[in-house]
């Protein structure tokens, strides 16, 4: 089951009833102060007037194909947050988990208002997703991390599905021996993965789109088959996609009419419930028996 809303996320949230949701993870904007963009493109062979170079000096012409943006800046983004973070404890079940993605300007703000609302015993981990893209800068050290703040409801009762987890390779397999060394490891807190890639199948075009990889990772180990799943800062619906997929119940919202429509194109296989916003039918794919997908 997938439920899709469009508009602000407040008035949606305190329209939900209590204790309504198993894990609840979300991506806010990260206060950037910047509108978010990003431009699709389609290069084509022009040997006379094309703008890129490629392979063996063979020329490209772009092509726009649109772009996708939202803004990212508030006055206060601590307010802005605040009663959507205190919605989210009160529509976790009592054994629920809280995950928020943010980046390294703002975590500590978001981390102190995290305490107040759940409480510091909650507070069980901050992962950092490390990656390796795009340029170095020569005047301060690169950042390339994001930081996931984790939160139980009760910090004596949440899931935490360890044979779920995945394993990583050893770093120096030659230490630990060949049964140890095929297994692999869990991993840390520290989560090396890359970021969508520009040209791969995964990516949607929606501009901070999360990378499935990490967000499977925590559905897996923080919920269970059938259990309730929430982001209300979906974007192009990465917790839908993989929540779906692992056989869970999402409800996704959102404020921009562009990541409805890359919802929509994207989610359209599980027949969504669309709720203050239609469709156009040439973004709705047929649907698919989940069943075909993996579910
Ligand atoms: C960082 S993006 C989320 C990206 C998402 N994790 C993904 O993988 O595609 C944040 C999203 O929050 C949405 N948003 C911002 N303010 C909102 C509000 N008040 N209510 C609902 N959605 C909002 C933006 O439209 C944007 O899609």
């Amino acid at each position: 089951m997938l439920d899709i809303h469009f508009g602000d996320n407040l008035p949606i949230l305190r329209s939900m009833p209590d204790e309504a949701f198993d894990l609840i993870s979300v991506d806010p904007p990260f206060n950037t102060g910047k509108v978010q963009a990003r431009t699709r493109i389609k290069t084509i062979r022009d040997e006379r007037g094309g703008d890129r170079v490629g392979y063996q000096g063979k020329r490209y012409r772009t092509i726009k194909l649109g772009t996708q943006s939202f803004e990212d800046a508030f006055d206060d983004f601590v307010a802005f947050l605040q009663p959507r973070l205190a919605e989210a404890h009160r529509l976790l079940k009592p054994n629920g988990s809280f995950f928020l993605h943010i980046d390294y300007r703002e975590v500590h703000y978001v981390k102190v208002l995290l305490d107040q609302i759940f409480g510091r015993a909650s507070f069980l981990n901050e992962i950092i997703w490390a990656y390796d893209y795009g340029g170095r800068s020569r005047t301060r050290w690169s950042a390339k991390h994001d930081n996931i703040l984790w939160y139980a409801k009760d910090p004596d009762h949440y899931t935490f599905n360890y044979e779920e987890i995945d394993r990583i390779p050893y770093m120096a397999p030659g230490l630990v021996g060949p049964d140890k060394a095929a297994r692999g490891k869990t991993p840390t807190d520290v989560w090396w993965h890359t970021i969508v890639s520009p040209n791969g199948k995964e990516k949607t075009g929606y501009p901070t789109q999360k990378p499935l990889g990490i967000i499977e990772r925590i559905v897996k180990v923080h919920s269970r088959r059938g259990d309730r799943l929430l982001d209300f800062f979906a974007g192009s619906g990465t917790l839908g996609d993989a929540g779906l997929r692992l056989g869970r119940e999402v409800v996704l919202i959102d404020n921009n009419e562009e990541a409805m429509r890359v919802m929509a194109r994207r989610l359209g296989f599980a027949q969504p419930r669309f709720h203050g916003f239609t469709p156009e039918a040439k973004d709705m794919p047929e649907p698919t028996l989940l069943d075909s997908v993996g579910c």
